[in-house]
């Protein structure tokens, strides 16, 4: 089998990368381990930022986000008792949309089938080959045979555990992790959400977040998904529904008596909680995207935007490539990402420590966050570092557009 760019992996990173290389005019083929159904029934993110959300619509893959997508103009904090707001429309223009991720999934993949896509479902990779070449293949198992999909170029959009960032030679791509010690536990519940935007606690008992779900057909209903922080080794046998109720009443309370609604919960997963990197995204002609390069814990909301602006700028290269027949401008997409891919990195560290409770949280660190929160929800310009790193400004505003700070000279 053969094809100009062979992509690893059927999430959004690359659905979405085949769907702008196909609008490009390039030919792809999508090797997926997993199947369809799987797919769409795997509960992932649900945040999506501005720029992402523009990218979405303008590719023509936008009319259900449109339709069913839950615009979001601002976040409410709770912590000892208060109830505090940012408003990212208010402080940047930009507006975030809730739209679960299988959701996304489902609308690229039935506008990747209109399209005459090649996705083969149940096909896993078990290796990239020929790496060192100008025509690297990737080694896969099909209907229980072994084949070879070969390729100008692979785009491994196939997780953390993927196998196509396994496959670089040893020492040839750097990992920087951390991992934390605790976990979130996450459900859905079939009830109408409590809050027209989403409350984010942080509480001495641990973190927890009300947020929801948008409907995808006009016979659903609206569902609350909610998470509270447990244990790293927990599982949803140690959460009973009225252990998960208990908790989120508690850490989400506040002075004014304001009401969580209980409802039947139909879902509930344990998340781990991670922080990753590697560096370069790119081993010669194969290309990491999404969380095979790059993962975050869920805090900001960055995860699953970070692998669409990823995809978006790897699409660019690659035509870039076909145009030109140099790698100028693909050679740099490593580079180009991670300056981005650390601002993320940052953000969701920076808003893990502030809302989580740690191990070694006593009333010092308790008294640092709660002066932190203060801050953020009061003060505008740290309220803007917030509202810019959550609903997606473009990185080169954050780091270029703003006035550069000029220091007084000597005599000045
Ligand atoms: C979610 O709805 O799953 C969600 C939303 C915002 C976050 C994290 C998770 O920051």
């Amino acid at each position: 089998m053969k094809t100009q760019v062979g992509i690893i992996g059927a999430g959004p990173a690359g659905l979405f990368l085949s769907h702008l290389l196909h609008l490009h005019g390039i030919d792809s083929v999508i090797l997926e381990h997993r199947d369809y159904e799987y797919a769409l029934g795997r509960v992932r993110a649900g945040m999506l930022d501005n720029d992402v959300c523009a990218l979405i619509r303008a590719t023509g893959v936008g009319a259900n986000l449109d339709r069913f997508g839950l615009e979001q103009h601002q976040m409410e904090f709770r912590y000892e008792g208060k109830r505090a707001y940012i408003n990212w429309k208010n402080l940047t223009g930009r507006k975030t949309w809730i739209y679960g991720q299988q959701q996304l999934v489902q609308d690229i993949v039935t506008r990747r089938e209109q399209d005459g896509a090649k996705i083969l479902w149940d096909a896993e990779a078990l290796g990239v080959n020929g790496l060192d070449t100008d025509s690297p293949s990737i080694r896969f198992r099909y209907q229980g045979v072994e084949q070879d999909l070969e390729c100008d170029i692979v785009a491994g959009c196939d997780g953390f555990l993927g196998v196509s960032r396994k496959s670089v030679p040893e020492g040839k791509i750097q990992e920087f992790h951390r991992s934390y010690p605790f976990g979130w536990l996450g459900t859905m519940a079939s009830v109408k959400p409590s809050s027209p935007w989403l409350v984010t606690g942080s509480h001495e008992r641990g973190y927890a977040m009300h947020s929801m779900r948008s409907r995808y057909n006009d016979r659903d209903h609206e569902i609350s998904r909610n998470y509270v922080q447990c244990g790293v080794d927990d599982n949803v046998e140690d959460w009973p529904d009225n252990r998960v109720w208990d908790e989120l009443h508690t850490r989400l309370a506040s002075d004014d008596g304001w009401e969580l609604q209980e409802g039947p919960i139909v879902e509930k997963i344990v998340l781990p909680l991670r922080s990753f990197v590697c560096e370069p995204m790119q081993y010669r002609r194969m290309f990491l995207a999404g969380d095979a390069a790059h993962v975050v814990p869920p805090t900001g909301g960055r995860g699953l935007n970070q692998a669409i602006y990823d995809v978006a700028l790897l699409a660019d290269g690659i035509k870039d490539f076909y145009d030109t027949g140099a790698m100028d401008l693909l050679g740099r997409y490593s580079q180009t990402c991670l300056q981005r891919v650390w601002r993320a990195q940052q953000f969701s560290w920076r808003q893990t420590n502030m809302l989580q409770r740690h191990e070694h949280t006593d009333v010092y660190h308790r008294k640092l966050q709660v002066c932190e929160l203060d801050y953020m929800t009061t003060n505008k310009a740290a309220a803007t570092h917030l509202a810019e790193n959550y609903a997606g400004a473009p990185i080169d505003s954050i780091f270029l557009g703003n006035e550069v700070l000029e220091y007084p000279s000597v005599d000045g």
